[in-house]
């Protein structure tokens, strides 16, 4: 990621934009087997290479090489791509600077066309984003007194780095001025607003500390900014946004995936950047902040992707106990199976933040180990609101925890605190079951409607032939070079066919190329997301069989379309008088489709 420095205000250079035939040469010279074998361990598998995704945490590897294609495939995250995709993902680089990479690894240079003054130039507001990022950081390495109130605050350089922190500068238009060019992504990515009557761009975020906040591939879907000044909003995070939504995403989620390779046992849920940042800092990495919201159902299927326990660290004042209670209530509903949730209370006056600093991690960590379970903390705070010495004050806990208890899935979670409540009301399991429950069980929830929903969508008709082509002509490209006119497919009127026809024509020009060329050559369109849904790492066919099933499945379309066409001429000619070429093309398909067939 620092490899990028230098670079830190750039994206894409245009002007200097990279030749396409360049990118063609140097995907040539580069072996994406080299590139993501010196990242992550892979095996040898029949063709291709294996190993475990670097994009998940997955425990059987789905995740394969192809040397053929040049392409990795990863099963497990869906992603799937060139050796320049495999660098933007994993090394979390830009589009340029992947290729810079692989180009010093290969000593070549990359040539710019046309040169002049460099202009950030942005796709969308990822980029912006991911622009602001690296423009944020540049400016905390130039502003001391940022950097002063880190250090005061006892962040290290290591864990600013770590979570990418940076400075918005005490300006109206610095970074207005940074995507000046071209502020429309930066617009909708809620880094700049435009003043209602003067229409002029200005910086949302002024004179802050920023922390930027990823999805959980690592992309920066937004900030927080902490102010240094005396701002009124102590923290300011960005706007909801398309990319981002408070209720949705988490902050430090990506940097505690990052942080190991193996699942997470527990993650710990603090409130603040402060408190995760500095908890990293001392080596509790499995945290992660809720950005200035109650925890909702969203955050909670979030969190129980990546671990099975979940800590709920709130202050130990009133607002923190209930804040702690609504999380309480989010989370019954989703605790079933393996999964468990955790409450954890500070010594009032303190944030993990400080007591962290004042305790270190072996201590901070001992009260993670002592926090209270479901049972505890639901039962504990029910039971402190009645008489537990009084009959009718028993009945009444009963009563309250009824509403909870209904919201837990059937299991031994739910069973284990009947137990406990039928200590404490001393009623004995059957009538406490009964008076919450009635008599009948409750049923599973959404098992049909799961079903339902996974059922497969099918291809339309005529795709399946057009994929398959596909797939076979990626295999081989050496398939295309067997005709010389591959339009005629193009009438086929499937979808897919125009696609199919280009990719032929590619191979053809470029007889060199294997699939990640035209990966590149098509990245970012439609085109190429097209490939990427149909693509695999190998199929099983010898050369002879993959050949002849190519060159059938492309010999029906052809006819296909042939039958297409003589079906409009036909149509046509009832309604008005064809021109001359009309007939003799008419003719000349018939002709063709009456010959057999070419394999
Ligand atoms: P705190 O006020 O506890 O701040 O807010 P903090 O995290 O301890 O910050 P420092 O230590 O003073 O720097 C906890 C969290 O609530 C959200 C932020 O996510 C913050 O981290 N918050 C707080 C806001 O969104 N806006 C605010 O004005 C204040
Ligand atoms: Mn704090």
């Amino acid at each position: 990621m620092d490899g990028a420095a230098g670079q830190d205000d750039t994206i894409r250079m245009a002007g200097g934009r990279i030749p396409d035939s360049f990118i063609q040469e140097l995907l040539a010279r580069t072996d994406i087997v080299e590139v993501i074998g010196s990242r992550i361990e892979l095996k040898r598998a029949g063709k291709e290479y294996k190993g475990l995704s670097p994009f998940t945490h997955e425990k059987t590897p789905s995740f394969f090489v192809s040397p053929a294609k040049q392409m990795f495939f990863d099963f497990s995250s869906g992603k799937n791509g060139t050796a320049i995709s495999f660098l933007m993902e994993y090394d979390r680089l830009g589009f340029v600077e992947a290729v810079e990479e692989l180009a010093r690894q290969a000593g070549l240079e990359v040539p710019r066309e046309g040169g002049g003054p460099s202009r950030l130039v942005l796709e969308g507001p990822l980029d912006a984003l991911a622009a602001a990022e690296r423009f944020f950081r540049a400016r905390l390495r130039e502003h001391p007194p940022a950097i002063e109130y880190l250090k005061r605050r006892g962040v290290s350089g290591e864990t600013a780095k770590l979570y990418g922190i940076g400075y918005a500068p005490d300006r109206w238009d610095a970074l207005a001025q940074h995507f000046k060019d071209d502020p429309r992504h930066a617009l909708a990515a809620g880094l700049l607003k435009k003043h209602a009557e003067s229409g002029r761009l200005y910086d949302v975020f002024r004179n802050r500390i920023m922390f930027p906040i990823r999805d959980t591939r690592g992309r920066v879907i937004a900030f927080g900014g902490r102010t240094l000044g005396d701002d009124p909003a102590k923290y300011l995070n960005t706007p909801e946004t398309a990319l981002f939504h408070k209720g949705r995403n988490l902050f430090g989620l990506y940097e505690a995936r990052q942080s190991s390779k193996a699942e997470l046992p527990e993650l710990l849920v603090v409130e603040g950047y402060m408190d995760t940042v500095m908890l990293a800092q001392y080596g509790v990495r499995h945290v992660v902040a809720t950005l200035g919201t109650a925890t909702t159902r969203e955050h909670l299927n979030l969190l129980f992707k990546t671990t099975s326990r979940i800590v709920f660290c709130f202050d130990g004042d009133r607002a923190g106990r209930a804040a702690a209670w609504r999380a309480l209530e989010q989370a019954l509903p989703e605790l079933y199976e393996t999964r468990e949730a955790r409450f954890m209370f500070l010594p009032e006056g303190h944030d993990p933040d400080t007591l962290v600093q004042e305790e270190g991690r072996e201590k901070f960590l001992a009260r993670v180990e002592r926090a209270a379970t479901v049972s505890e903390f639901l039962l504990g705070e029910l039971a402190q609101r009645v008489r537990l010495d009084t009959l009718d004050g028993r009945a009444r806990l009963a009563a309250l925890a009824r509403p909870y208890l209904q919201r837990l899935r059937e299991g031994p979670l739910r069973a284990l605190i009947l137990d406990e409540l039928s200590r404490l009301t001393r009623l004995s399991r059957a009538d406490l079951e009964h008076s919450l429950f009635g008599a009948e069980p409750r049923p599973a929830l959404g098992a049909s409607r799961r079903r339902a929903l996974e059922n497969e969508r099918g291809d339309a008709p005529g795709v399946r032939p057009v994929k398959r082509a596909l797939q076979l002509l990626l295999e081989r490209p050496e398939l295309a070079q067997r005709r010389e006119d591959w339009r005629t497919l193009a009438q086929a009127d499937v979808p897919g066919a125009d696609l199919l026809v280009e990719a032929l024509e590619f191979f053809r020009a470029h007889p060199q190329c294997r699939a990640h060329q035209l990966m590149e050559q098509w990245r970012d369109t439609p085109k190429a997301a097209a490939l990427q849904r149909i693509l695999g790492p190998g199929i099983e066919l010898d050369a002879a069989a993959a050949e002849q099933e190519f060159l059938e499945t492309v010999e029906t379309l052809r006819r296909s379309g042939l039958r297409r066409r003589i079906a409009q001429f036909a149509a046509q000619s009832r309604t008005r008088e064809l021109s001359a070429e009309e007939l003799a093309e008419w003719r000349e398909l018939t002709r063709q489709l009456s010959e057999p067939p070419l394999v």
